[in-house]
């Protein structure tokens, strides 16, 4: 089965970004380990990142037009992207929200999802196993 693992704004820099809140791990690493974990539960992992908010839409929309669970970390777009929501609220299949941070114990302005009412379920405040712990989760769900 095809899961897509969605990353939104500035997390192609992980590994250079501010390590002390996101960790050291590249984004080629934490890409690659989805990957590694994903065949090892028996799914085929793509993994994206893109800065724009249109491309992120877009591939929102392939994964409900194909019927693909997806891990969205949405990054910045979290907090304020209704085009962003609106587009999760199309999925027809599981939609796992993640952060390496927990944003409830962060500023004010991380501590609204706007994404979160429309997903299956949220997992933040892990690191690196946030996306393996949402991986995992897709094994529990009914595709
Ligand atoms: C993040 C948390 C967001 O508030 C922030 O804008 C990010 C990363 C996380 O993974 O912890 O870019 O989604």
């Amino acid at each position: 089965e095809r899961v897509l693992v969605l990353n939104g704004p500035n997390l192609g820099r992980l590994g250079s970004r501010e390590p002390e809140k996101y960790g050291s791990a590249t984004y080629a690493e934490v890409a690659a380990e989805c990957v590694r974990l994903g065949g090892e539960l028996g799914f085929a992992v793509e993994v994206r990142q893109t800065d724009d908010e249109a491309e992120l839409v877009g591939w929102l929309h392939e994964a409900a037009d194909g019927k693909i669970p997806v891990v969205l970390n949405p990054a910045a777009f979290t907090h304020y992207s209704y085009a962003l929501r609106d587009a999760c609220a199309q999925r027809t299949a599981p939609l796992i929200e993640i952060h390496l941070t927990n944003p409830a114990t962060r500023e004010e302005f991380r501590h609204t999802s706007v994404v979160a009412g429309v997903a299956t379920g949220t997992i933040a405040g892990f690191g690196l196993d946030s996306y393996r712990l949402a991986l995992r989760a897709l094994t529990t769900l009914p595709a």
